[in-house]
């Protein structure tokens, strides 16, 4: 897919669990554009132990939001970073209709727009299975399972060889909490996209390959001898 306009975002949108940021780290490469998750960034706070870090770690450990000003605020400031000029890929961000009011002002003001949301469908007893066997890497975040998607060794990151940890808040009683969270604020923006006409829906319960290969078609992303268009 081709970005035109400056400060053009894409989102990634889908319950926890999806499989928003497995995917991510991957189209976010093909689109040429940053892969911006709210996720990682309030947990490298945490690791910094910033006041934003502070402030957010009880609430992420029991599944609850963070206030949309603080992570309006953090996500705003990672945009305006010179990578972002031509826009990023959007994963866990807006989550509430504040938070996506607060992102098209901005982009607004400069001139861009969300050119795309691609909403992955998961269904919840299936969330629920892969966040409890989720292996996260304390350094880069990429994610892993235990089941579907192994390291190549136990407790060590394929990527850059980092700790895999099980994060606190993938315990069964906070992931009801998320998912409930996630229905009643995240799942409305659903539809404020689909009226809009920029809604892709991509069936997120097969193989993580093949959800890739739906992913890449719904954003226009084709292979040609193996390279990215
Ligand atoms: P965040 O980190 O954004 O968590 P999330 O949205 O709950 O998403 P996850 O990271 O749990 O899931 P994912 O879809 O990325 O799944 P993954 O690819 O890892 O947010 C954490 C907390 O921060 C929130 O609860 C909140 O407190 C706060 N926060 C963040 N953003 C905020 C915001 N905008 N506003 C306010 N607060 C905010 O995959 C999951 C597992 O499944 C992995 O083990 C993976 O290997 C496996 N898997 C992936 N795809 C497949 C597949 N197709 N088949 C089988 N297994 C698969």
């Amino acid at each position: 897919m081709a970005l035109h306009a400056h400060d053009e975002v894409v989102l990634l949108l889908g319950a926890p669990g999806a499989g928003k940021g497995t995917q991510a780290r991957v189209l976010a490469g093909l689109l040429g554009i940053p892969h911006v998750a709210s996720g990682d960034l309030l947990r490298e706070h945490r690791q910094r132990g910033s006041d934003l870090g502070r402030a957010a770690q009880v609430i992420m450990d029991r599944g609850d939001l963070v206030p949309d000003d603080l992570v309006v605020e953090m996500i705003l400031e990672r945009l305006s970073r010179p990578d972002a000029e031509r826009g990023a890929l959007l994963d866990g961000f807006p989550r509430t209709l504040a938070q996506a009011e607060a992102l098209d002002s901005r982009l607004a003001e400069r001139g861009g727009r969300v050119r795309a949301a691609v909403y992955v469908d998961v269904p919840t007893d299936v969330l629920i299975e892969r966040l409890a066997g989720r292996w996260m890497c304390r350094s880069c975040q990429a994610s892993f399972h235990q089941r579907f998607n192994p390291p190549a060794r136990a407790r060590v990151c394929d990527g850059c060889g980092g700790e895999l940890y099980q994060r606190p808040d993938d315990r069964p009683e906070v992931v009801a909490n998320r998912v409930n969270v996630y229905l009643r604020d995240t799942l409305p923006l659903v539809e404020r996209y689909q009226s809009r006409g920029i809604l892709r829906r991509v069936d997120g319960n097969r193989p993580i390959e093949t959800v890739r290969t739906s992913l890449r078609e719904a954003l226009g992303l084709t292979e040609v001898a193996g390279m990215p268009a």
